[in-house]
């Protein structure tokens, strides 16, 4: 039997985890999302066709690879229909695409509960994207939750909706379709989604007892996680690489290879703590030149230097193998480059545990930086020697090689 090899972001989404499973997926026959929703967004380029993903995986551009949306999924049916048709637009066969029958859905009634929550907390924001994620996750661990599985019971599906209506009074006002809409709107999904609705255990094994090669892809960060990143500033799913089995209902012994992709800096968008973020020039400068804007909300994402420390936290939740380094062609120009060492709180060094602690202060190390572009090397070798010494001090400080670095937007962009 084959195994499956998985790819997940180490920091806090937006790593370019998208443009990366593109390219290992032209080795893979199947491609499979395991957690997360349309809070998701893979932006990929290839030639001139330029697509952002939120729920279809993102080996999607290579024709011969099959696509899985598994059960730790949320899946949002109208979101994931528009999908397709922008797919469909632009010449993408998506009948390749299968979602499990244990997804849940998110519906309408999410995305208000979202707003609603968001308004409630005030100064305390978590900054989510408002997409439901958050309320469709909550519903799915309170056991009222409706499965992708329900969109084939048209008679329950319509009764569940109604439940699930009744006891969000306190969201009227919120702007919710109304019920008749909302059974309607999913009705009609439901039935061009149909094709698409797998029995999601069934499916993934059989790949591997076909000998299907896997590769199981993360979306947003490890640093979002619900249970190990900054809580309560995260998403409410299991982001990182043990959220595989969960999400895809296989066991531990089914998993090869883990792979983390990082950028060669840091962002995070949405509140929450950011030892390593830049408040002055260079961080406006890294947003600019690395085009640090939300795929899904627009927002400027907020900028910073590499963090080691949250890196080596990453490495050790993910079990992680290897590295592949993004956007590092976004530091060329930079006179000297900071790489985040060590978390000191009252002159003592801390784990990432304490990333949120009040008077937290981190230990920058200045490295010189290069300013020739390098968009055109297609070997790490061959990088300038300041921007590889910079790649082989993160593999030192994570200890972990490095396999592979991005410096552009294209597929060929690409040194390992
Ligand atoms: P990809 O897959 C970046 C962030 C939101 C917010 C927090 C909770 O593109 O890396 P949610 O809507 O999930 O309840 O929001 O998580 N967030 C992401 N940030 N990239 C993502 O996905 C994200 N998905 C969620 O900004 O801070
Ligand atoms: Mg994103």
């Amino acid at each position: 039997m084959s195994k499956a090899d998985i790819i997940v972001g180490i920091q806090w989404g937006d790593e370019g985890k998208g443009r990366i499973v593109d390219l290992y997926a032209q080795d893979y026959d199947v491609v499979a999302r395991f957690g997360g929703g349309d809070n998701a967004g893979h932006q990929i380029k290839v030639g001139d066709v330029e697509i952002a993903l939120r729920i279809v995986p993102s080996g999607v551009l290579n024709p011969h690879v099959e696509l899985f949306v598994g059960g730790g999924t949320v899946v949002n049916p109208l979101a994931v229909l528009d999908e397709f048709d922008r797919l469909a637009a632009i010449g993408v066969d998506t009948g390749r695409v299968k979602i499990s029958d244990r997804a849940h859905l998110v519906l309408p009634y999410h995305a208000a509960a979202d707003r609603a929550s968001e308004r409630a907390r005030g100064d305390h924001a978590i900054g989510t994207t408002g997409r439901g994620i958050g309320p469709a996750y909550i519903d799915k661990a309170a056991r009222t939750g409706i499965t992708v599985g329900e969109l084939a019971r048209r008679e329950s599906l319509a009764e569940k909706i109604r439940l699930n209506l009744l006891h969000r009074t306190a969201l009227e006002g919120e702007g919710i379709p109304s019920e008749e809409d909302i059974v309607g709107a999913t009705l009609d999904a439901a039935e061009r989604l149909a094709p698409h609705i797998v029995d999601g255990v069934a499916y993934i094994h059989e790949k591997f007892e076909h000998d299907k090669r896997v590769l199981i892809e993360g979306a947003q960060g490890s640093l979002l996680d619900v249970g190990y990143g900054t809580y309560p500033y995260v998403t409410s799913s299991h982001t990182i690489a043990g959220g595989a089995c969960i999400g895809l209902g296989i066991g531990p012994s089914a998993i090869g290879r883990v792979i983390g992709v990082a950028k060669a800096y840091c962002t995070r968008v949405g509140a929450g703590p950011f030892p390593s973020e830049l408040h002055d020039e260079r961080g406006e400068r890294l947003r600019t030149a690395g085009g640090e804007f939300g795929t899904v909300t627009g927002r400027p994402r907020r900028c910073g230097w590499f963090d080691a420390v949250a890196g080596r936290y990453a490495v050790r939740l993910n079990g992680l193998q290897a590295l592949a380094l993004t956007k590092l062609d976004v530091l060329s120009g930079f006179e000297r480059i900071g790489l985040v060492t060590e978390y000191r709180l009252h002159g003592r060094p801390v784990d990432f545990s304490d990333a949120g602690s009040p008077g937290l202060e981190v230990v920058v190390e200045e490295m010189e930086g290069w300013s020739e572009p390098i968009g055109t090397v297609r070997s790490i070798a061959g990088l300038p020697q300041a921007a590889r010494r910079y790649v082989a001090r993160i593999e030192e400080v994570l200890q972990r090689p490095v396999e592979l670095v991005s410096i552009g937007r294209e597929r060929r962009d690409l040194a390992r």
